[in-house]
């Protein structure tokens, strides 16, 4: 694979989406080329499973369904999207991947990570990020940003307890320690323009590394 995957993590409201944005502008102007995107990313299979996955109206929705489904709508998004770009040589940034199953589904929702993660790599065909980004942010400055923020759609899983948000905090900070080399975490707490610099640092600095 000629390309850069680089993953984007975080808890709700840790301004992951918008420092990706400002990243993929900053790394065009470097000459970069860069595909940006999120699961379902435009599948129109894997649209049509995100949509029963956050349908408001599922809430006999079984935990291992909805990681299976997670899954599913990962493969398709991979398979349309990621791989393409990574075989043109793109550096592929990529809004949630294969952690935040592990976080929300496997830890959050206590199916438990080691099952998760071996679901996904079924999935992913054992394709991880090379880069991970993990945007740290204590959960009640990210909820309070969400709630500023009026145009964003409500989705079923913003209706969590405070508590589920400090679990999901806590397990994607023991992935990042769990593996040092891959998950690098960004402190976001601080402005969007700290924020962003912080990250756009580190992608730089493995970009060139690994030039
Ligand atoms: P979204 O509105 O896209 O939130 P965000 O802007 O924070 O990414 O909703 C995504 C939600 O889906 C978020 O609460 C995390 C959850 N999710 C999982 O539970 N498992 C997954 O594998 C993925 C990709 C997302």
């Amino acid at each position: 694979m000629k390309g850069r995957f680089i993953t984007f993590e975080g808890g709700e409201g840790a301004g992951k989406t918008t420092v990706l944005r400002a990243i993929q502008k900053k790394l065009e102007n470097a000459g970069y080329q860069v595909l940006t995107t999120r699961e379902p990313g435009g599948s129109v299979i894997a649209e049509k499973i995100r949509d029963v996955i956050l349908d408001t109206r599922h809430t006999e929705m079984d935990n291992r369904t909805e990681a299976l489904l997670y899954a599913a709508a990962r493969r398709q998004h991979l398979v349309e999207k990621v791989l393409p770009a990574l075989e043109e040589g793109a550096v592929v940034l990529c809004d949630r991947f294969i952690d935040s199953s592990i976080v929300y589904q496997g830890v959050a929702r206590g199916i438990g990570t080691d099952e998760v993660r071996e679901m996904n790599l079924f999935a992913t065909a054992g394709l991880m990020p090379d880069l991970t980004l993990f945007f740290d942010v204590d959960p009640e400055t990210g909820l309070s940003r969400i709630g500023k923020n009026e145009g964003r759609e409500i989705n079923r899983l913003d209706q969590e307890d405070l508590a589920f948000h400090y679990r999901v905090q806590e397990a994607y900070r023991s992935l990042a320690s769990a593996e040092p080399e891959r998950i690098l975490t960004v402190d976001a707490g601080k402005t969007e323009e700290e924020v962003e610099k912080e990250a756009h640092g580190m992608i730089i600095s493995y970009l060139k590394g690994r030039a």
